[in-house]
C-alpha cells in the first residue's frame, strides 16, 4: 500500500485490528476489522448488508459477487486490505430509486426458485450489461458462467439480461437504496 492510498483512508492499528475506510454504494464507511477479513463478512456482519450470499467462499460459485470500481468480484475471497479507499456496489445499491431494470427483468421471468444464489447472479448481469447493452446468448454465457445456481435457473436468467438489454440497463448507482433491492434478489432465499 502506497503513500498516496494512505491518504485516502485512515488504518488504526490496534491489537491486530484495522479500521478501513472504504466506500459502499456511495456512502462512505469504516469497517473495523482484520486485514485479512473478506470482504463478504465485513459487508454481512459490520455493515448489514446481507443481500450478498455466502456460497463456497473459495470463488467458485459467484453467490458472493459484488462490484469492486464496477467489476465483478467474489466478495468472499477478497481481503479488506486489497479494498481499501476502493467504491463497492453491493446489491442494495444498483439503484437509487427502487428496483434496477435487471431485477425488473429478474421479476418479468420469474427467475429465482430458491433465490439464494440470486443476488450474484444479478450483480454479474449488471456488470455485463454495463459493459455491453445487447450481449449475445454465447457472451451471456461466458460472463455468466462463474455464477452457479443449483436450481438450474440458467435458461430464465439468459431470457431475462436479454429483456433487461432491451429496456435498457441503466447504470450502478452509487448511492445507496431502499432495501427493496435486496428484498427482490432474495426474495425466497429466506436468509
Ligand atoms: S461464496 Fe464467493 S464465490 Fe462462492
Ligand atoms: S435459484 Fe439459484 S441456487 Fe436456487
Amino acid at each position: 500500500m502506497g503513500v498516496n492510498s494512505m491518504n485516502l483512508f485512515l488504518r488504526l492499528h490496534t491489537g491486530g485490528i484495522t479500521l478501513v475506510k472504504l466506500t459502499v454504494n456511495g456512502k462512505a464507511v469504516s469497517v473495523d476489522a482484520a486485514d485479512d477479513t473478506p470482504l463478504l463478512w465485513a459487508l454481512r456482519d459490520h455493515l448489514k448488508l446481507n443481500g450478498t450470499k455466502f456460497g463456497c467462499g473459495a470463488a467458485l460459485c459467484g453467490a458472493c459477487t459484488v462490484h469492486v470500481d464496477g467489476e465483478p468480484t467474489r466478495s468472499c475471497s477478497l481481503p479488506l486490505s486489497a479494498v481499501a479507499g476502493r467504491r463497492i456496489t453491493t446489491i442494495e445499491g444498483i439503484s437509487a430509486k427502487g428496483l434496477h431494470p435487471v431485477q425488473r427483468a429478474w421479476i418479468e421471468h420469474d427467475v429465482p426458485q430458491c433465490g439464494y444464489c440470486q443476488s450474484g447472479q444479478i450483480m454479474s448481469a449488471v456488470a455485463l450489461l454495463n459493459k455491453n447493452k445487447k450481449p449475445t446468448d454465447a457472451e451471456i454465457d461466458a460472463a455468466m458462467s462463474g455464477n452457479l445456481c443449483r436450481c438450474g435457473t440458467y435458461q430464465r436468467i439468459r431470457a431475462a439480461i436479454h429483456t433487461a438489454a432491451g429496456k435498457g440497463k441503466g447504470s450502478s448507482n452509487s448511492k445507496a437504496s431502499a432495501m427493496t433491492n435486496a428484498n427482490v434478489s432474495t426474495k425466497k432465499s429466506g436468509t
